[in-house]
């Protein structure tokens, strides 16, 4: 008796330990959806399971679950805009609060709406984990091709169909597992591979009230699919998935069980999700607790060195042409924008700033001097 109490005891310890170290993502389920939590069985990186060959972990959740999407209804900038929002228009409360759900919060909306609810508040999205998990795996991969490309899907009116059926990239895949486990079934859908997928969320129009609260209009807030559309990329077939997603070029199984599964899958996808905002990443570090992230803390230093390298390396070329005479230096600075849409683009409050400096050649020496002493250039992963 005692040496099973004893037992039981060390076996307590473990399970403590566990939840001390665990970051949970939701495992609720409602309607139409179902809680990030519930992917990990399956879709975590492991020994010849969406690891790479170098023994990189390139599985969905790990890097999704730090990212902004994962935590869009979090985000304490984007829940200070809705309140400051309802503050100057109260009567407009339930519209507001309902119109910033639709994207930031899809899974608790959506379901609100479902079960034929006329809105969504923020009471309830506060109480509810399946809004707090984001734009979760259940959301994206539940988006019906329906109306996609056209205007009735944007401004978040993407379509889930209670269907059970999770969308992706592969034909054939093997069902059986994926069904019992969860009630849905996995199918290919090419569409989710489509710029069009993004667009529902990533093409805002906005109305705008006037002196009087009375709605006057709409304002084209948030634009990049258009300006993708409008760019070189769609005829060169580069997605926001091929620059949002970095594919990975190697063979490996997708799914842990059943442990003989034979379909193994080549590219499969980095769900990095960066773009530019490093701000928020780190409020999220300094406010671990308090904003109740999920992710560990480690992945969030992945996600900002990622996204670092995104504004490094992939937004911008820099180069100037100088000429001179005896009396002036002319230079003719270029930037060349990387990015597949406008640099920058998204929410309207986003900014860049040149900094340009001429100098001659002795203060140069100088500089390159101090910054090399200022400066530790760390290589992280
Ligand atoms: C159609 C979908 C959609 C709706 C509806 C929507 N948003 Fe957003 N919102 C987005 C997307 C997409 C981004 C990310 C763009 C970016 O990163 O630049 C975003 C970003 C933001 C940000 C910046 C967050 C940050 O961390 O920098 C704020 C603030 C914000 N939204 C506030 C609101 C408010 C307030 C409402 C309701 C009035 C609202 N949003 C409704 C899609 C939406
Ligand atoms: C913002 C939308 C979005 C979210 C959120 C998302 N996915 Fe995906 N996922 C995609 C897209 C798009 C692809 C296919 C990319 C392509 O073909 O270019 C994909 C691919 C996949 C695949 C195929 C294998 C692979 O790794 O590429 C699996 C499995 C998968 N996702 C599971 C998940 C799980 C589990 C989550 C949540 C932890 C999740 N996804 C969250 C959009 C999303
Ligand atoms: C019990 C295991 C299991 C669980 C749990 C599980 N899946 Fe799967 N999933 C699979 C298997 C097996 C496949 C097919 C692999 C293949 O054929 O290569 C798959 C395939 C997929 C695909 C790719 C489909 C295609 O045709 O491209 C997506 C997307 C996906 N799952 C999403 C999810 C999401 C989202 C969750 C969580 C709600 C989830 N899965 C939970 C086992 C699971
Ligand atoms: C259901 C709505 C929805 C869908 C679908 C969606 N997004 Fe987002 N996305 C958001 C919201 C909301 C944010 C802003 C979160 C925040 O900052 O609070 C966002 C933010 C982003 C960011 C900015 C991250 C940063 O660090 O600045 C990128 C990049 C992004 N999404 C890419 C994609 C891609 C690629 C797809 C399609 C595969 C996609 N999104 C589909 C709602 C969506
Ligand atoms: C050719 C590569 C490329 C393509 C294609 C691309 N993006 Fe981006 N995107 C970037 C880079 C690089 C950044 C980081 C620079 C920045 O912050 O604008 C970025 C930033 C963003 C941001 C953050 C907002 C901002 O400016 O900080 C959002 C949101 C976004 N992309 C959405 C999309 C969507 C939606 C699509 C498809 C319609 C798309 N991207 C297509 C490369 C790409």
């Amino acid at each position: 008796m005692k040496k099973n109490l004893i037992i039981l005891g060390f076996m307590g310890l473990i399970v403590s330990g566990f939840t001390l170290m665990g970051n949970s993502l939701p495992t609720n389920k409602s309607n139409l959806f179902t809680g990030s939590g519930n992917c990990l069985l399956c879709h975590s990186g492991s020994q010849g399971v969406l690891m790479n060959s170098a023994g990189r972990d390139v599985s969905p959740p790990y890097h999704w679950k730090s990212s902004m999407m994962a935590n869009s209804a979090k985000d304490p900038y984007w829940r200070a805009k809705v309140s400051s929002e309802v503050e100057e228009n109260p009567h407009l409360k339930e519209v507001i609060e309902d119109k910033c759900a639709t994207c930031h919060a899809p899974m608790g909306r959506t379901e609100a709406i479902y079960n034929g609810r006329t809105h969504f508040t923020f009471d309830e999205l506060k109480q509810d984990p399946l809004s707090l998990d984001g734009v979760s795996c259940a959301v994206c991969h539940q988006i019906d091709p329906d109306n996609l490309g056209t205007v009735e899907s944007f401004s978040g009116k993407y379509q889930i169909k209670p269907v059970k059926k999770m969308y992706g990239p592969y034909s054939n895949p093997f069902t059986i597992s994926m069904v019992n486990n969860t009630g849905y079934t996995p199918v290919h859908g090419t569409h989710i591979e489509s710029s069009a997928l993004c667009a529902t969320c990533h093409t805002l129009t906005t109305p705008y009230v006037d002196q009087d609260g009375n709605v006057a209009g709409y304002f084209p807030e948030q634009m990049p699919y258009y300006e993708w559309l409008n760019s070189v990329y769609p005829a060169q077939k580069i997605s926001c998935q091929k620059c949002h997603m970095p594919s990975v070029n190697e063979e490996m199984k997708i799914s842990s069980l059943p442990g003989n599964l034979a379909n193994k899958r080549n590219p499969v996808f980095e769900h990095h999700f960066v773009g530019g905002n490093t701000v928020i990443n780190q409020l999220m570090k300094d406010n671990y607790t308090a904003l109740g992230i999920n992710s560990d803390l480690s992945n969030l230093d992945i996600t900002a060195f990622y996204t670092l390298e995104n504004l490094k390396s992939n937004s911008i070329e820099v180069s100037s042409n100088v000429s001179s005479n005896s009396n002036e230096i002319v230079i003719d600075l270029i930037l060349k924008n990387k990015t597949g849409h406008k640099l920058p683009t998204g929410f309207p409050s986003r900014r860049m700033w040149v900094h340009f400096y001429a100098i001659n050649v002795l203060n140069l020496i100088m500089i390159l001097f101090l910054t090399k002493k200022m400066f530790r250039f760390t290589k992280l992963y």
